[in-house]
């Protein structure tokens, strides 16, 4: 068994970075491992247009440190008042490279988010002729449908209607967390891939639920049952090049999580490459790291993997990774795998 191996620098095709204080303490925790991201635009209030995508462009890279490349690859929040033309020009120019959709009310900030989907179509039908990737929050937001059921129904009500209604529009179906969301990405073709979380493929509903109530372990879409997990730890060790990392990163303080309402969301950006090596070595599937965090997803996008590399090594002693990032905000709880983690990543 190898003690060592070396990949592409990885991306995450995924990433909650917040903004003020809270972005300068999370950017690191990605940016030390990650040479991009796809940013999140759930802001509040969200980012909506171009103008606004740039400056929190402009933003991020303010808080970046100095010593750390990376970079941003910044989304526009689908609603609908969206103008085609406004995305179809940040597209062009290189500011965005997908545009996101909330179905209203899903989850963190999306009040904003799309009711009415033929409101929409004029964007996707833009974003289908200029080959805009639209990545999906695919849950929805029906009371009368159970939270564990909200992404087969999501499948079957919305995303197969939107897909077939824009015919060469290319879809992520982000941090999917079912057999479901798995079959309909290998019962498609290359124009659907889907993002696969870290946490998501280490707990199941038992975690967050058994024992007494675990908010650090709240996410949406939430973790489903044991045979999903597998599932989700199949696929993304299976190879299929349509399936990548998003780690749905998403920081909430401490204060916000511990309450009676907590916030959703696991922050996994510090420890995610340890936890992945520590999955793929599980599943015997090392060599299929690389595809999965590194060249899956700018093949998907349409960018060139990465030039730099990283090296994890294993060792015998556990990396001791902090239990919680300190903000400007407040502390932030580093997700907790629930096993110690002996990947560590060099350089
Ligand atoms: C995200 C957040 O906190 O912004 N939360 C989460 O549980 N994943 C929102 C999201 O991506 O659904
Ligand atoms: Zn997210």
């Amino acid at each position: 068994m190898s003690n060592a191996i070396t990949i592409t620098r990885p991306d995450d095709w995924h990433l909650h970075l917040r903004d003020g204080a809270m972005l300068k303490a999370v950017l690191p925790e990605t940016a030390r491992h990650f040479a991009r991201a796809i940013i999140m635009p759930n802001l509040v209030p969200p980012v909506v247009t171009a103008a606004q995508a740039a400056a929190y462009r402009d933003r991020i890279m303010d808080a970046l440190p100095q010593d750390m490349p990376f970079e941003p690859l910044m989304t526009l929040y689908l609603t609908e008042d969206t103008d085609p033309d406004d995305v179809a020009a940040a597209h062009a120019s290189g500011l965005i490279k997908a545009v996101k959709l909330y179905p209203a009310g899903a989850t963190t900030n999306s009040a904003s988010g799309v009711r009415d989907f033929a409101r929409v179509q004029p964007v996707l039908d833009k974003m289908a002729e200029i080959g805009l990737t639209l990545c999906v929050h695919g849950e929805v937001t029906d009371p009368e449908v159970d939270i564990f059921d909200r992404e087969a129904v999501f499948i079957d009500r919305v995303l197969d209607p939107v897909r077939r209604a824009t015919p060469g529009l290319r879809v992520v179906m982000e941090h999917i967390t079912t057999s479901n969301g798995v079959d309909y990405v290998k019962a498609n073709d290359e124009n659907l891939g889907a993002t696969i979380t870290t946490h998501h493929l280490i707990i199941n509903r038992n975690h967050i639920l058994v024992g007494g109530i675990k908010p650090h372990y709240y996410c949406l879409p939430v973790a489903k049952r044991e045979e999903h997990r597998l599932a989700l730890r199949a696929a993304a060790t299976s190879g299929d090049k349509r399936l990548f990392l998003g780690t749905d990163s998403a920081p909430h303080t401490d204060a916000n999580k511990e309450m009676a309402c907590g916030c959703a969301g696991c922050f996994t950006a510090t420890n995610t490459m340890s936890i992945l090596a520590h999955v793929f070595e599980e599943e015997s599937a090392l060599d299929r790291l690389e595809g999965f965090a590194s060249l899956n997803g700018p093949a998907f996008y349409g960018l060139p993997a990465n030039d730099a590399k990283i090296t994890l090594t294993k060792g015998d002693t556990p990396v001791e990774y902090t239990d919680k990032i300190i903000t400007g905000e407040g502390p932030v709880t580093v997700f907790d795998p629930g096993f110690p983690l002996h990947w560590r990543v060099d350089g």
